[in-house]
């Protein structure tokens, strides 16, 4: 696909979003030469700046040790221009118009245009409004793409309401919903390595698989977001969007081939399978949680009601764990086990593939299990784990592993999710990013979390710096299993 020269607009230009990934994201794309020949970025917000006022404020936020020279930076710095409006004024749009007009002279930028909505979701859909108000959206001449932030919605009939508001500026074709999960490398190296070799795929199923197990786990607390995430939770803040698509990738069906509408139709076919929850299961199939106060080597850590923008009666939950099925030939009976959680004691996002025991116990009643691990951040990479005879008389087995990592390819440096989804955005490749129907399917299936937490629930404890509540490790220990513990 082709880096058409393009004016790259950024509503919520002095956002933090922007200003901490969009732009060093953008500026290490331009380093390596991979953003078109003619391209601007216009940040708009509210606030006041010059042109040098705002590209001040975004070199302070590039890291030093990704300016490689100082006239590379100083070029790119050049390629940076900001408009303040009233993102919310459909008057001010008049003043966006003429602003990307003239800058599309000067540069020739073919009226190519991306308006991406790094703002409050609240302003989503007044932006697509405003944007056609002024014909902004017209495709006549040049592309016009929108780029919606997660969350898409906050429920599922806000996610339909949502999606209509856009659908009457802008066609599904135009819009591009980021979950930046995948645009992370190693989730779409699930599926090289589930259909590019031949020896995982025939085992990939209920028939070899035991269960899998699915961990987002990250060290830090809410910090500064304490206002957003209570609103939010873990479950829509990581469950609805950021797991569900990983799970997506773990368990969908082999694509015809490798393009936005055959990789799309399968991840919706495969989320639209997730068995719905019933009362049983959210009684007994899901653990909600929220950390509490603790110290953790020396540190004391804050509990949750007591981080700045959360009420101090808050129920909102920093941690789930879900034992959840897919409803289809593949997956039928196999559990998938969640668990997502802020405050835990170490950061990691990993994938579990846990293998049936052979059928007969020859060596040893403890015989290794096989599993396979994804380890989708840190330390990228994979590891199968299986049984060998230990050295020496009789026929003990122990378990070893063959393990890679992709530090390991020195040559390759990964891009970060926002570097590889801003080089799709611009191609006008929608394979990673979703589509309607698939956000939608996220938000029926927890629908039903969401309307019992409106009603009387559980809400469990756990000291920060821990696995989640001790409730969750029930979770697997009644069937007969455990977490695996990452660190
Ligand atoms: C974001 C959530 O979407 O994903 C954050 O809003 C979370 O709360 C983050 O910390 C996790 O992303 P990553 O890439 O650090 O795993």
């Amino acid at each position: 696909l082709a880096i058409d020269n393009s004016c790259i607009v950024i509503f919520g230009a002095s956002g933090d979003l922007t200003q901490r990934m969009l732009m060093p994201a953008l500026y290490k794309l331009f380093t390596q030469q991979k953003l078109p020949t003619a391209f601007v970025i216009l940040g708009v917000s509210r606030s006041t700046y010059s042109d040098q006022a705002f590209r001040d404020k975004l070199i302070n936020n590039i890291p030093a040790s990704a300016v490689i020279n100082k006239q590379l930076l100083a070029d790119f710095c050049q390629r940076i221009f900001y408009q303040s409006i009233d993102t919310a004024n459909v008057n001010d749009y008049a003043i966006l118009k003429d602003r990307i007009s003239k800058l599309n002279d000067t540069f020739k930028l073919e009226n190519n245009a991306l308006f991406y909505m790094a703002t409050p979701p609240s302003l989503y859909s007044v932006i697509a409004q405003h944007l056609a108000a002024h014909h902004l959206n017209n495709e006549q001449k040049g592309w016009k793409r929108l780029v919606v932030e997660k969350p898409f919605g906050y429920d599922l009939d806000s996610a339909i309401t949502l999606d209509k508001a856009l659908y009457q500026h802008f066609q599904e074709q135009q819009i591009y919903r980021i979950d930046h999960y995948l645009g992370k490398e190693t989730v779409q190296n699930m599926l090289v390595l589930r259909f590019a070799n031949s020896i995982f795929e025939p085992l990939w199923n209920g028939k070899y698989i035991d269960y899998i197990e699915v961990t987002g786990a990250e060290a830090l607390g809410v910090e500064k977001r304490g206002g957003y995430y209570d609103g939010s939770g873990a479950m829509r803040d990581m469950l609805q969007n950021h797991l569900l698509q990983v799970i997506a990738m773990v368990a969908m069906e082999p694509p015809s081939v490798i393009n936005a509408d055959s990789m799309r139709d399968e991840v919706v076919k495969v989320l639209q399978c997730l068995k719905p929850l019933s009362e049983h299961d959210l009684k007994h199939n899901l653990v909600l949680g929220q950390y509490t106060e603790s110290k953790v080597r020396g540190e004391d850590l804050s509990a949750y009601r007591a981080e700045a923008g959360v009420p101090d009666d808050s129920r909102t939950e920093t941690y789930v764990g879900l034992k959840m099925f897919i409803n289809n030939w593949r997956w039928n009976g196999v559990p998938f086990y969640i668990r997502t959680g802020k405050r835990m004691p170490t950061r990691v996002t990993e994938v579990v593939i846990h293998f049936k025991k052979t059928p007969h116990p020859v060596f040893s009643a403890h015989a290794p299990e096989n599993k396979l691990i994804i380890r989708i951040q840190p330390d990228e990479g994979i590891v199968l784990g299986f049984g060998l005879k230990q050295p020496g008389s009789g026929f003990e087995s122990q378990e070893v592993a063959m393990d890679f990592h992709y530090s390991d390819l020195k040559k390759t440096e990964l891009l970060t999710a926002y570097e590889r989804l801003l080089l799709d955005l611009i191609k006008g490749d929608a394979t990673l990013f979703s589509r309607s129907d698939a956000v939608r399917a996220c938000w029926n299936f927890v629908q039903p979390i969401l309307d019992y937490k409106k009603r009387s629930f559980s809400l469990y404890g756990y000291a920060s710096g821990t696995w989640g509540p001790v409730e969750a490790e029930h979770l697997l220990i009644k069937d007969g299993h455990k977490w695996r513990s990452p660190c």
